[in-house]
């Protein structure tokens, strides 16, 4: 049941036990993860006072400029989980290579590894437009006590133990699941504490919304320009309204909330799509999946996809069952 003067943490205790493989370490894990959210909450809220948007000059693995926020926010999450020696293993957007921790101690006996988008939707910063982050956590595969390789990182999406997203929009909320429903928490900036805003989130079986990049339309497969024919036809309920903010956590929340389908088609530019499999894709779909949506590549569910590399992308559609599935008939 929802209580709104419950925070974070004393949901986060709450719930630990009806976690089945519950040792406290998760929970740490959590509220570690919501401790990082705060500080990068703070920098984002006073973006334009401080020398932190625009870009650093630099590109991250993936050729992408890395704006000086992206590099921050990694800095907050990777130097938090670190500290508080929590996981042995980090993968993010920003970094090449996946980051062991610990691995020269032996009492490590850390069992999860994190995968992180620290900043999604950058583009957006500049403008005062809502970011946010992503998470993904995994059981290791390798033994504990030995130093983690790619296979603990190369896990189907359905493997997650948790996931979850910090949106830093007109409210900053945290919304993650450990897979038994979604819940969110809304920060009160004035005392720097999460309550519980949203109980078992669900997505509407249907929904009006579509978000997609129309501007690449030219270059999208055919069935994905016959859905979107398909969306603007006056027919039954439709037009749909078309929304995109640019931000996946943002576009997806709102599709989340209100219905709506959202789609990353490949193009000739991306011929596998824009989005990361690892950071966006997975904890994405798991949370959607968890509200009773659904998310495909057009092929295979997101969810039992098996990575092959840390930083791949595929193409991405995420939603309401039924868009999904009316989606689908177009293929
Ligand atoms: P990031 O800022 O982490 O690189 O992610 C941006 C992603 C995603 O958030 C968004 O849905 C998509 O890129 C927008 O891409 P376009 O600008 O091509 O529409
Ligand atoms: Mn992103
Ligand atoms: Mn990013």
């Amino acid at each position: 049941m929802l209580n709104k003067n419950q925070t974070l943490g004393e949901f986060i205790i709450k719930n630990q036990t009806s976690f089945k493989y519950s040792s406290g370490e998760l929970s740490s894990l959590i509220n570690s993860i919501r401790l990082a959210a705060k500080v990068v909450n703070h920098e984002v809220n006073k973006a334009g006072l401080v020398d932190i948007i625009g870009f650093t000059g630099n590109e991250n693995i993936q050729s992408e400029k890395q704006q000086k926020l992206d590099v921050y926010a990694n800095e907050k999450f990777i130097s938090t989980l670190i500290n508080r020696n929590i996981v042995c293993g980090i993968a993010s957007e920003e970094e090449e290579n996946f980051i062991t921790i610990n691995s020269s101690d032996r009492n490590n006996q850390n069992k999860y590894v994190v995968l992180i988008d620290p900043l999604d939707g950058s583009s957006n910063i500049d403008v005062n437009v809502s970011v946010g982050t992503i998470f993904s956590i995994y059981r290791r595969k390798t033994k504990i006590g030995t130093e983690v390789s790619i296979d603990d990182f190369l896990q189907k999406g359905r493997n997650q133990v948790a996931a979850g997203y910090i949106i830093y929009g007109t409210s900053t909320m945290l919304v993650y699941t450990t897979g038994s429903g979604v819940n969110g928490f809304t920060l009160n900036p004035a005392i720097g504490t999460f309550y519980h805003s949203n109980s078992s989130i669900k997505i509407p079986n249907d929904g009006n919304i579509y978000s997609i990049n129309e501007g690449n339309y030219l270059q999208f497969p055919e069935f994905v320009k016959k859905y979107i024919k398909f969306c603007q036809e006056e027919k039954d309920d439709r037009p749909y309204t078309s929304r995109y903010i640019g931000s996946l956590v943002s576009d997806f929340h709102r599709n989340m909330i209100k219905g709506g389908i959202f789609l990353y088609p490949q193009t000739s530019k991306n011929p596998n799509g824009k989005l990361r499999l690892l950071y966006e894709c997975n904890p994405i779909a798991f949370i959607c999946e968890q509200a009773g949506g659904v998310a495909t590549n057009g092929k295979e569910n997101i969810l039992d996809i098996i990575p092959t590399e840390l930083h791949m992308r595929m193409p991405f559609y995420c939603g309401s069952k039924k868009m999904v599935q009316q989606l689908k008939k177009f293929i």
